[in-house]
């Protein structure tokens, strides 16, 4: 068993097949700032407690035996927000970074940041630069954190690093498939997103993933993000366990 305890007896209530969890569950994790709002808080007293909900959330995966989890962490439009609270998220990165790599390598979480690390301020791209080479040979839960990321910037990217292969003449415009671009996504070599969940009720995506949920079951539940508890997270897994997946095609 993994180093980290076993979930309350409450969020144990709820029975899932271990035989059929999703191998890539990926979270928008909204509603930080409505969350401290309610409590007559500054926003970055939400972000704050987001980052307690984020660990429990990351134990449990790994306890389960989930394959992959992605969280979306900033997104690149995140930018626009005022100047405090940018910089306070960005303190709250660091400061993640520097409580839990010890405690996630010894899970054997295998870290991935999917996003414009170069264009991320120079102390946390350190941080993540480092996060990612400690645990690179990890072979446990695969943990993508989506920091400076846009769906639409990576697709662009993808094409540009495609159109650029196929310049140098290493690559013919015909053998372009699936396979190549995918393979040029940051999410490259990970499973396809099973389940995404989002809390705090917006049914919209806001630029996460728009390739790689193609065929993924939405979960959008009303609870903000600090209060999804492992309860919350079970309720989830089951739901995508009721759900008919046909992929297109039909179920006798
Ligand atoms: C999500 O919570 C966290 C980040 C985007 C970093 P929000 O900060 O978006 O919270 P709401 O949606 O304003 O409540
Ligand atoms: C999406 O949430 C980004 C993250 C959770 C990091 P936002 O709060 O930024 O999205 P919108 O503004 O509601 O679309
Ligand atoms: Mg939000």
């Amino acid at each position: 068993m993994a180093l980290w305890g076993r979930a309350k007896r409450d969020a144990q209530e709820i029975q899932l097949d271990a035989t059929r969890l999703p191998r890539h569950v990926a979270i928008i994790m909204d509603g930080n700032g409505r969350w401290a709002k309610r409590r007559g808080q500054p926003r970055a007293f939400g972000h704050r407690a987001g980052v307690e909900a984020l660990r429990a959330i990351i134990r449990h995966s790994s306890d389960i035996g989930i394959e992959a989890l992605t969280i979306y962490a900033f997104s690149t439009e995140n930018w626009s927000r005022p100047k405090d609270e940018v910089s306070a998220l960005m303190s709250l990165l660091l400061e993640f970074f520097g409580r839990e790599i010890e405690e996630l390598h010894e899970n054997r979480v295998c870290i991935r940041i999917l996003g414009d690390v170069d264009g991320m301020p120079g102390p946390q791209r350190e941080a993540l630069r480092a996060a990612m080479e400690r645990t690179r040979l990890n072979e446990g839960l695969k943990l993508n954190i989506a920091l400076n990321y846009g769906s639409r910037a990576e697709i662009v990217r993808a094409a540009r690093i495609i159109a650029e292969r196929v310049e140098r003449g290493e690559l013919r415009a015909d053998q372009v498939d699936s396979a190549i671009f995918e393979g040029c996504l940051y999410t490259a070599g990970l499973p396809d997103v099973d389940l995404l969940i989002r809390t705090s009720g917006e049914m919209r995506l806001s630029n996460f993933l728009l390739y790689q949920v193609s065929y993924a079951e939405f979960v959008v539940v009303d609870t903000l993000w600090p209060d999804f508890d492992l309860h919350a997270y079970r309720a989830a897994l089951a739901e995508y366990q009721h759900r008919d997946r046909r992929f297109g095609g039909v179920k006798a």
